[in-house]
């Protein structure tokens, strides 16, 4: 019989996008040993009990969301890979890119590696952020425009056959 890979797809998600998007790694998945939460219903102590660990979370004033990083902060036991996500409105990387150097580097530092990412634009669904954000930075009314209706259903798409080739490549 096959051994099916034990697999955790955690996220932290205020206005939908990325769990969105962690519903669709779960469904490109599915013939697997899936579990799919959001990261404050996740006990820290059990990362360790999966072979690989989906952490996933929407990018807010540059950081990831408060439950991924209370649950990386928690963590006891490191699985063996993990693959980080995210999504973000903004699509210059400065916007997003560094909110996981500092789990990156923990996961280094703990025997664990990230094996892949994935990142995808996400509509900012707060009106009052969007309002604030056009005030004070005009240049953001393009990409704020742009992101909307995203995560869109090639997004989602894109996000299933992502999930299934970090399988294939492991
Ligand atoms: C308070 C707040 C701050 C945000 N800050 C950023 C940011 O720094 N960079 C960025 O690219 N997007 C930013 N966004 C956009 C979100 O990252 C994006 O909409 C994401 O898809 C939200 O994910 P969620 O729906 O899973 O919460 C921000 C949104 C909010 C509400």
């Amino acid at each position: 019989m096959v051994k099916l890979m034990k697999i955790l797809i955690c996220y932290h998600s205020d206005t939908g996008n990325t769990e969105a998007i962690a519903k669709s790694m779960a469904e490109g998945l599915a013939d697997q040993d899936v579990t799919l939460l959001p990261a404050k219903d996740v006990d820290p102590s059990s990362l360790g009990d999966y072979d690989l660990v989906f952490l996933g979370s929407g990018i807010y004033a540059g950081a990831l969301g408060k439950s991924i990083k209370k649950l990386m902060k928690n963590i006891t036991n490191y699985p063996p890979k993990f693959v980080l996500f995210c999504t973000h409105a903004n699509p210059d990387p400065a916007f997003y890119q560094k909110a996981f150097k500092k789990v990156e580097k923990q996961i280094s530092e703990n025997n664990s590696t990230v094996c892949a990412q994935f990142h995808c634009i996400g509509e900012n669904k707060n009106p009052q952020v969007v309002e604030m954000l056009l005030k004070t930075m005009p240049s953001m009314k393009e990409p704020l425009e742009a992101a909307k209706g995203h995560p869109d259903a090639k997004d989602l798409e894109n996000a299933k056959n992502f999930a299934q080739s970090v399988l294939q490549e492991l």
